[in-house]
């Protein structure tokens, strides 16, 4: 019999709780790869904030997450995929993915009419990543773009089925569902978190493209997976984690056990991280 192999974690990481909706696939997907988790849950949103900002937020988090020997990183967070990735990708020896190319090609291979919508935080629609990476697919294509600042506090606050996020859904695609898209794209990955709601909203001949789940698909090709271990999942946030370990074990389906407090913005030694304070109990 073969002895189970333990291979390194993968390194994910979001501006809050949207990256959840990537680990959620993750874990359905490959269910014994061992995850660690950073939440920026004290300086979300990113969506609203300078490409230098984000490129400096991620750079932080990716030495904190190289510190802990992971064996590549997800970017859970279409912002930062948008705007430090390109800038980061090969500045670190470990592999760095983003979610908007396995979107964009979820995307591609969905669409019948070659109309297709992106959502997004106001950083993603003005960095114009995925028009350019859908483009790059197939020229012809129409490319609608709705940049939805107000989605990500709704999520953070937990009201992805309250009537506001009803309201608000619906002021932010009227525009789109005129313009008669067969497939929208959650440039987002907080946005997931409002799929009821959106399917509420949304006519039924619309496919909806989660850019998280399909860049968790494509992890296979990316990290080694290891076979019959038990994973471990750590997560840790830089602000306060009540809301996230409450949204997030009603989103992941099992209670986040190892929820940790960890502020990369201030300086640290690798002793630091053994000893963060666990914030669950
Ligand atoms: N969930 C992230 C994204 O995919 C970030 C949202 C935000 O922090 O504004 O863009």
């Amino acid at each position: 019999m073969s002895t189970p192999k333990s291979v390194a974690p993968l390194g994910v990481f979001d501006s809050g709780l949207g990256g959840l909706t990537v680990v959620r696939q993750i874990q359905k997907v490959y269910p014994h790869l061992s995850i660690i988790y950073y939440g920026d849950t004290a300086r979300v949103p990113y969506g609203t904030k300078s490409p230098q900002t984000v490129t400096h937020f991620s750079r932080q988090i990716i030495e904190f997450l190289i510190a802990q020997d992971i064996q590549a990183i997800m970017v859970a967070c279409n912002t930062a995929s948008a705007t430090a990735v390109p800038v980061l990708k090969d500045e670190y020896p470990v592999p760095i993915h983003g979610v908007v190319e396995p979107g964009a090609k979820a995307a591609f291979h969905a669409t019948q009419t070659g109309k297709i919508g992106v959502i997004g935080t106001n950083s993603t629609i003005r960095s114009s990543v995925y028009k350019s990476a859908l483009k790059r697919l197939d020229e012809s294509l129409e490319v609608t773009v709705q940049p939805c600042p107000l989605f990500v506090p709704i999520v953070e606050e937990g009201w992805e089925t309250h009537q506001v996020a009803e309201i608000t859904v619906r002021e932010y695609l009227a525009q789109m569902i005129e313009q008669k898209i067969d497939t929208l794209i959650l440039g987002c990955t907080h946005y997931p978190l409002l799929s009821e709601t959106l399917r509420k909203v949304l006519p039924d001949s619309i496919t909806i493209i989660d850019s998280g789940v399909a860049a968790a698909n494509a992890v296979e090709n990316i990290v080694e997976s290891p076979m019959e271990v038990i994973p471990k999942y750590k997560y840790y946030v830089s602000d306060t984690p009540e809301r996230f370990s409450e949204i997030g074990t009603r989103f992941l389906g099992h209670p986040m056990e190892n929820v940790y407090y960890f502020d990369v913005d201030r300086p640290w030694t690798a002793a630091d991280i053994q000893s963060a304070p666990k914030v669950t109990p």
